[in-house]
């Protein structure tokens, strides 16, 4: 039962001193942390020097773990190129000269949401690329479709974890979509651990409503995110107003 958490925020010096935060004051919390420097690990070049002064500070918290971004644009990136990505962060510690930058998997963003069997032969050579690359430590392979995948045609055999839901609080609340979130581990026959809830645009809601609602969020998936942004495309920009009342909750929680 941890935390997934997207960090797109540029590390000026302090930006990401409230993960710092949360993470020593919640031990027993785990974080699996996607660094991404360049919407991907930076190809023909390095991350900029904020990056290469901060990744490695992750590394002093024993429940911070990191994962690799790479976005396959709904499998139209040509897979060649996403093979180099993962090459690419598989020999960070080489490239960037520090073993304390080396990632534990990649998070596959933009992956489709319908079944195609061109788009699961394309995400096959990406989770094998992942497994048998020993640079990437317990080789942990994420899919971001956002949404709920449907049964039995999908892509869940080829991930550890999946994103089942990226998407508005008003949305998560909806009762067609909360009861399918509720089951689907049922439906799908696999572990809560293999899935993923990240909400976004949580509107200023009471403390017992934050409470039920990481309660439900521990009742659906093993792992969660939420922020209160709701302008698109920087929901994971910052760390939300909401971010350290809702790990703080979450680490104390049961899941309903
Ligand atoms: C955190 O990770 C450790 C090591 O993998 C594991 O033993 C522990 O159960 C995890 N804690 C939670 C809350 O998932
Ligand atoms: C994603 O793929 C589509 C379809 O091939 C293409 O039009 C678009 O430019 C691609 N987006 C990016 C960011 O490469
Ligand atoms: C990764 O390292 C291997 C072995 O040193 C090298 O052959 C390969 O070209 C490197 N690939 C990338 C993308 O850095
Ligand atoms: C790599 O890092 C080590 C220790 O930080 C340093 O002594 C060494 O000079 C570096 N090597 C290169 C090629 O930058
Ligand atoms: C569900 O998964 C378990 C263990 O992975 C397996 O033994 C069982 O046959 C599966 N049941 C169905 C209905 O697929």
């Amino acid at each position: 039962m941890s935390i997934l958490l997207p960090l797109y925020i540029y590390p000026w010096a302090g930006a990401w001193d409230p993960l710092y935060w949360v993470a020593a004051n919640n031990p027993t919390l785990n974080f699996s942390v996607i660094v991404n420097p360049c919407s991907g690990p930076c190809i023909n070049s390095t991350p900029e020097s904020p990056y290469l002064a901060e990744m490695p500070k992750l590394k002093n918290y024993p429940n911070i773990r990191t994962l690799g971004y790479v976005a396959t644009n709904y499998t139209n990136k040509p897979i060649d190129t996403i093979i180099q990505e993962i090459h690419t962060y598989n020999n960070w510690t080489q490239i960037l000269n520090d073993s304390r930058v080396a990632v534990d998997g990649i998070f596959f963003d933009e992956t489709p949401g319908p079944y195609d069997w061109r788009a699961h032969d394309y995400l096959t050579l990406a989770t094998k690329e992942v497994k048998g690359s020993a640079g990437l430590g317990q080789r942990i392979v994420v899919h971001n479709p956002g949404a709920i995948p449907y049964i039995p045609w999908n892509y869940l055999d080829l991930a550890d974890i999946t994103v089942i839901f990226e998407e508005t609080f008003a949305n998560y609340i909806d009762a067609p979509k909360f009861n399918a979130l509720k089951t689907l581990h049922t439906d799908a026959n696999t572990t809560k651990d293999a899935f993923a809830l990240m909400l976004h645009t949580v509107p200023n809601i009471p403390d017992e409503l934050l409470d039920w609602t990481v309660k439900q969020m521990k009742g659906m998936a093993g792992w969660s995110f939420l922020s209160s942004v709701g302008v698109p495309g920087e929901y994971w920009h910052s760390f939300s107003s909401i971010f350290t009342p809702f790990i703080t909750k979450y680490a104390a929680a049961k899941a309903n």
